[in-house]
């Protein structure tokens, strides 16, 4: 795996003498490396600026001709908006002007991005369209005659849609996006088959550095071992059929397990005595949560997959949701759940979703 270009800019942070990277290479990460702030001043131009594809919402987020929503990239405000041809547009939320923030609710509708300050206006694709008092007030003032609007747009990223779901990037030289996801397009493309539908939003505050969250939702050891709930009630276990999938570069992957399908061995049983999942005797007044569909007829019924370096999805039993990690600092971050379901799910379907909503999210009973 080439991990060359995740991990250079870190490795290369100027950095005190005691600060250097162990002889451990990769395998053994510093702590000083979650904390440090020069770290990560390095890694929000080197990674959140850099050559890597952002999650910004879903297509569903901004359904018609003038919807928007702002979101950020690391800590970058963005805009994501849909013109009035259908297309999706990204741009950073800063007016060209004097940097005034130019939407500032989360979601709207609009046929103009409009700037409070000084009343520049901008199209949905982030072009300038009018400046007030351009050209001064009663021959005196104004812009110089040279003033171009068509330079003084709103700065705009690359954006692509791969199944509904919406990234950016700051960079031309990203490689196109389905490329950039490979094989881990692959776990997208089995989730979001069809036209989505949101159902509702979560949003925590970590206290802890935003590398430490992104390594959570690849760390298939802890799963099942930390989540007692999967255990308990065999959503998901080790002794289930199970199976990873990565990118090429090892930047990207997806992990599933599949209820019902357990299989015995002796290895196994020696950890599971000792595991709490298996000795809480613990039952559920409603067991409704638990009844999940095979809605994908593979059987799978947790599939949790994280792209680099802060977007999550996760299918687990009938909760669909995208998890947006957005760095605030060293030493936290926030995590953005967005649950959704099918715009064509029955009323039943949408209901069994809703319910288990509360089997992830800040207060979820697999993630307590
Ligand atoms: S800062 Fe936006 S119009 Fe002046």
């Amino acid at each position: 795996m080439d991990h060359t270009q995740a991990l250079s800019p870190v490795q290369d942070s100027p950095a005190p003498g005691h600060r250097a990277w162990p002889a451990g290479g990769f395998t053994s990460a510093p702590y000083w490396a979650y904390s440090d702030p020069a770290v990560y001043a390095r890694e929000m131009e080197a990674i959140f600026r850099g050559k890597s594809w952002h999650y910004l919402g879903l297509e569903a987020e901004v359904p018609e001709p003038g919807s928007y929503k702002t979101t950020y990239i690391g800590q970058d405000n963005v805009l994501l908006t849909r013109a009035e041809d259908g297309s999706l547009n990204a741009m950073l939320n800063r007016c060209a002007h004097r940097g005034n923030m130019v939407c500032r609710e989360a979601f709207g509708k609009a046929q103009k991005l409009h700037c409070v300050y000084h009343s520049w206006n901008y199209n949905l694709k982030g072009d300038l369209t009018f400046v007030a008092f351009r050209n001064g007030l009663k021959g005196e003032g104004g812009l110089p005659k040279d003033f171009d609007l068509a330079e003084h747009g709103l700065r705009k990223l690359r954006v692509a849609s791969f199944c509904g779901v919406v990234f950016a990037t700051f960079r031309d030289d990203t490689p196109p996006l389905e490329d950039w996801l490979g094989a881990v397009g692959e776990g997208i493309r089995r989730v979001c088959n069809r036209p989505l539908k949101v159902l509702g939003y979560d949003t925590q505050r970590i206290h802890a550095n935003w590398k430490a969250y992104h390594e959570n939702p690849r760390d298939s050891y802890h799963a099942n071992i930390l989540h007692t709930f999967y255990g308990t009630f065999g959503l998901s276990r080790q002794s289930q059929e199970s199976g990873m999938v990565l990118d090429d570069a090892g930047r990207h992957v997806y992990f599933y397990t599949k209820a019902g399908t357990e299989k015995q061995s002796a290895d196994y049983k020696e950890t599971a005595d000792a595991l709490r999942s298996h000795n809480q005797g613990m039952t559920l007044e409603d067991p409704g949560i638990l009844k999940w569909r095979d809605e994908f007829g593979d059987g799978v019924s947790v599939q949790i997959l994280s792209t680099y370096p802060s977007f999550v999805l996760h299918q687990i039993a009938n909760s669909l949701c995208t998890r947006q990690l957005l760095p605030k600092g060293p030493n936290q971050c926030d995590l953005v759940w967005t649950y959704f379901g099918f715009a064509d799910d029955d009323a039943e379907t949408e209901r069994l979703r809703l319910a288990q909503m509360n089997l992830a999210g800040s207060a979820g009973m697999v993630s307590v």
